[in-house]
């Protein structure tokens, strides 16, 4: 069955991989906002028969959400056989839960209007904290890349730190990514206070470590790394390096994680971003494949 790829948003190494694993063709769209804010969009490819694959990392989501909507609408409407979505980065896994009376759950109602548009869903390390997995919010089949072989083999040269989670959520994450890797690692706890105030406290450590790599999935406001460096820096380590997954970057994050010490950071292409140091479209290609059927 051919097979057609549409980038709306994603890292162009994601689309290669894609593209490649696949034996897809580029699909060609116009795709531009009207000067009101509405969306034109315009399927120049011929859909009828094929399988269409549609990229889009869903940092910022809002914006981008409906967009998605009407590709999948528009893509059934030419006659696509399936559509399925490759999100690396997917948004709303964060409110799991009513934590005050009248909220909304978003990470469901997001989850129900992809299912309804989408065949199958390909991501990478969504938040999963309060769900085990994306089968209990989604009802299209679903496939989970994990970060953790590529980070590890990126961070294995860092062969004298310690790798430290700053919550109780990252120790899935950690703990994989410091197995693989062969180093040590440590989880501290975090209290949230606001969007972008957290109060971090760090476990016992050993203190023969004088560098450290905070892990964490997601760097949003960069409040967590900020607050986890510089608890490690009052502890006296000479150096830390943050590594996440998916470099959301809400604005200020980077001042705030460069004022707080950090060398360096590292992610991977989920969302594009300076610090993409790991690619993960090989995995992703793989997990499209088998959701697609190939
Ligand atoms: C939440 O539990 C996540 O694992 C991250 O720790 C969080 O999203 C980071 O957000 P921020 O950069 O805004 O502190």
């Amino acid at each position: 069955m051919p097979v057609q790829i549409f980038t709306v948003d994603g890292h162009p190494d994601i689309t290669a991989a894609l593209a490649g694993r696949l034996e897809a063709e580029t699909g060609c769209f116009e795709l531009r906002r009207f000067p009101d804010g509405e969306s034109y969009l315009r399927i120049d490819s011929d859909v009828a028969g094929v399988d269409a694959v549609v990229v889009c990392t869903l940092d910022r989501p809002d914006p981008k959400t409906l967009t998605l909507l009407f590709f999948a609408s528009t893509l059934r409407k030419l006659g696509a056989r399936r559509v399925g979505l490759v999100a690396p980065y997917l948004a709303y896994m964060r409110q799991d839960a009513v934590f005050r009376p009248g909220e909304s759950v978003t990470s469901r109602h997001f989850a129900a209007l992809l299912s309804d548009h989408f065949d199958w869903l390909a991501t990478v390390d969504p938040h999963l904290h309060r769900y085990d997995s994306l089968d209990e919010i989604y009802r299209i089949p679903s496939e989970v890349v994990a970060a953790a072989p590529a980070l590890a083999a990126t961070l294995r040269i860092h062969s004298d730190a310690l790798l430290v989670g700053p919550d109780a959520e990252s120790e899935q994450w950690v703990a994989d990514i410091a197995s693989r890797a062969g180093l040590p690692w440590a989880i501290a706890k975090k209290t949230r206070r606001g969007d972008r105030d957290v109060a971090i406290e760090l476990p016992e450590l050993d203190r023969s470590v004088r560098r450290a790599i905070v892990v964490d999935d997601v760097i949003s406001s960069g409040a967590t790394m900020a607050q986890t460096l510089t608890a490690l820096t009052r502890l006296g380590f000479d150096s830390s390096l943050c590594a996440c997954v998916h470099p959301v970057f809400a604005e200020g994050a980077a001042t705030a994680i460069d004022a707080a010490g950090a060398t360096g950071v590292l992610s991977a292409n989920t969302i594009v971003h300076p610090s993409n140091a790991v690619d993960i479209g090989p995995a992703l290609g793989d997990a499209a494949a088998r959701l697609n059927g190939g």
